[in-house]
Formats: C-alpha cells, structure tokens, sequence
C-alpha cells in the first residue's frame, strides 16, 4: 500500500536565522505540491513564527521539541499550546539526541505525543537504535520496546494522527546509511508491532520514515522500497538544492 510520502528536514542547532529565511524564500516556489508529498522543515524554536509567516502553499513547518505540560516552573522549555499558536503543525519527539543529552525518556516521548494529539500538532515520534544493538542482532527488539512505550495509551484513530521515524543512532550524522534493505526491514518490524497494537488497518496507514545520513544520492533507493514512507533529514536539508532534491525524490 503506497502511503502520502513525509519529507522532513531537521535543522537542529545549525542555522542562523538570515539563512533560514533566505533558505524558505528559494524553495517555496520549487517545491512539489503538497497534494503529492508533505514537505516539513523542523527548526530551532526561535525561528518557527518567522518560517509559518513566510511558508508557501506547499511547506509546512515543525518543532523540534516540546514539554509535555501547558505550563509550569520548566526554564527554557516551550508548551504545545506555545506552537500551536503561531502555526506550528508538526513536532519531532523523542530524537536520539534528545534521548542522549537531555533525559527524554520512553515515557516522556509518551507524554508529549499524548499531547501534541491533543494540540492537534503531529508528532514525529522518533526511535532507533545503537550500533551494538543493530550488530547483536536484537535491534527489532529494542525499536519495538521504545514504539509500544511510545504509544501507550494511545487510541487507535490518534495512533493515524502521528508519524514514526525510524533513525538508527548509528547512521545519524556519520555518512553511514543503513542499507535500503536494512533500513525497510526495521520499517516492516515497526509496522508489525503496530499492527499488534492496533490491527493491520492503522498498520497499513501509518507513515513511518528513515532517518540517518539520507542524502539525494542515496533516497530514491530507500524511498523505493516497500514500507519507507519518507524521510527525516539532518544535514542534507540543509541547504536548499539537497532539501529540494529530496523533496521532488519522494
Ligand atoms: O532527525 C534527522 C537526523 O537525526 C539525521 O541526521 O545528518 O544523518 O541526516 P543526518
């Protein structure tokens, strides 16, 4: 079942606001229709009101983070409620650097997708694993574990409102892709486990993504495999040929 593609870029920390300005102006009028693939650029905080104001037609704008709470004693943190507001539609959770440097959690990956549903914002719920676990073996395991946590809880017509991105730690900002096949069996095993979790039809739709090290040389091959439904990219959205390339691939 070929699923609307999701091509998302993730800015992270690396671009100041003059570049991300200058980068919306010279793709809004490039990218591919938003009937046919949905173009996200996810940036730091600071720039999401100026990106909503000066999106086209065809690119939609996401965050990279948010708490799970609407307000509260949480300095430098930011609400959905926050987002929403100046139009933010779509939220990265649970990023392996998030994971990594600043204790997200499966249960606090939970909390925010619970609430970025009921924002009306989609989560982008990311999972993936290291690179010991992708060598002993048990890698379907692990992303298992962190999809059923992720979605507890969650109802079967909010599961349809999110997105999953499967991005091994290992291929995130190394050079090291994992192979299509690689990459599409994990994809298969996600989509089993949501299957289990919610029968084959929000199994069927879902979208789930790769991540890690996706370039325009290398994304039509994963995009034509059977369960990528597209992509979440670092460094390659970066600048605005490579994102346009990878937008029109999906
Ligand atoms: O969220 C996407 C990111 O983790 C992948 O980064 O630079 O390997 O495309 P990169």
């Amino acid at each position: 079942m070929k699923r609307k593609p999701i091509m998302a870029g993730n800015w992270k920390m690396y671009k100041n606001r003059d570049e991300a300005l200058a980068f919306i102006y010279q793709i809004n009028e490039k990218l591919p229709s938003s009937e046919l693939v949905e173009t996200v650029v996810c940036a730091p905080a600071v720039y999401l009101r100026d990106l909503v104001k000066r999106q086209g037609d065809n690119l939609r704008v996401g965050a990279q983070n948010m708490h799970y709470l609407d307000e509260g004693a949480y300095t430098g943190e930011i609400s959905a409620g926050m987002i929403k507001n100046i139009g933010v539609e779509y939220v990265v959770l649970g990023h392996s650097e998030r994971r990594a440097y600043y204790n997200e959690t499966d249960e606090t990956v939970n909390l925010k997708t619970k609430k970025a549903i009921e924002s009306d914002i989609v989560p982008i719920v990311c999972v993936g694993e290291e690179l010991s676990i992708r060598e002993n073996g048990t890698t379907d395991k692990v992303v298992g574990e962190q999809v059923v946590k992720a979605y507890k809880d969650i109802s079967k017509e909010d599961a349809l409102k999110t997105v999953i991105a499967y991005e091994p730690i290992w291929a995130i900002g190394t050079g090291k892709t994992a192979t299509p096949q690689q990459a599409n069996e994990t994809i298969v095993a996600i989509r089993k486990v949501v299957e289990g979790l919610y029968g084959k039809d929000v199994a069927d739709r879902i979208r789930i993504l790769y991540g890690g090290s996706v370039k325009p040389e290398n994304v039509v091959e994963l995009l034509s495999t059977s369960d990528i439904d597209g992509a979440l990219v670092g460094g390659a959205s970066l600048k605005p040929e490579s994102f346009l390339a990878l937008a029109e691939a999906a």
